[in-house]
């Protein structure tokens, strides 16, 4: 099984001043079109959060219409940018979404577990995982002790050296690893957010952040406040849950890239 994972594609609505910078519409929509036209094809899509860039309404129109066109399902969590209730509201017929409280609910296939966090604080770029959210996760993977997980979530629980975003990350972030840690099923946190593809430890589990399917955060390791937006190419990470249960992760870009070499002969 592959799971597809995007993240940050910050819909906006056209003639923006903002998608005339990011063409973000378009490229959710290359990204799409990538995991279509797949083989073999993703059995399901996970999005982590920033759906859109300002909560509008509009620009969630503008999102479902993108959506549309994938050809598989697709999980959606909330990030910085968005607006809980305007999401509820626009997403209602997405049959995981909660009708009350906050993003946060989980899936099963083909003998994994997917548990999709909520770390979305009104009116702030940074997030947080509260008692209520964390006694949630806390009680979801009590359920099921012996499945293989894996978490989703907008905000990184872990450092990643690029300073302005760092401070804009998870608060108290040891409350949820102390969570993390009762729980030994817990394979991997897969997170958004930082515009970059981006690995580390977290209380023992391996971290990864999926980058925007828009625009790249300039990589910045200098500790200074300096931060900006590059063109660098998109990408998607793809999880392979193979059968032997071990789960690996690829990155992939959305643009299609030529075949420079390929050996001849070799059988399918
Ligand atoms: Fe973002
Ligand atoms: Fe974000």
């Amino acid at each position: 099984m592959i799971i597809a994972q995007l993240s940050d594609p910050h819909v906006t609505v056209r003639q923006s001043e903002f998608h005339d910078l990011y063409l973000t519409i378009d490229k959710l929509q290359r990204a799409i079109d990538r995991v279509n036209a797949m083989e073999p094809r993703p059995k399901f899509a996970v999005i982590t959060g920033d759906l859109v860039n300002e909560g509008g309404a509009d620009e969630y129109d503008a999102l479902s219409a993108v959506l549309a066109t994938l050809e598989i399902p697709a999980y959606l969590g909330i990030g910085n940018h968005d607006c809980r209730e305007t999401f509820r509201q626009k997403f209602a017929d997405h049959a995981y979404v909660p009708k009350t409280d906050y993003i946060q609910y989980c899936w099963e296939e083909e003998g994994l577990r997917h548990v999709m966090l909520d770390t979305n604080v009104k009116g702030q770029a940074w997030g947080r995982l509260c008692e209520e959210r964390l006694a949630w996760l806390d009680k979801t993977l009590s359920e099921k002790p012996t499945m293989p997980t894996l978490i989703f979530m907008h905000h990184p629980p872990f450092l990643t050296g690029i300073k302005p975003m760092d401070e804009m990350g998870l608060k108290d972030a040891d409350k949820f690893g102390e969570v993390i840690s009762r729980h030994k099923q817990v394979l991997r946190i897969f997170c958004g957010h930082l515009h970059r593809t981006i690995s580390s430890n977290f209380y023992g589990v391996h971290a990864e952040i999926c980058a925007s399917t828009s625009h790249k955060v300039m990589l910045n390791l200098t500790g200074s406040e300096r931060l900006g937006t590059v063109d660098e190419p998109a990408d998607i990470l793809l999880h392979l849950w193979t059968k032997d249960h071990s789960l690996v992760s690829h990155v992939c870009f959305t643009e299609e890239a030529q075949i420079l070499w390929e050996l001849e002969g070799y059988p399918e």
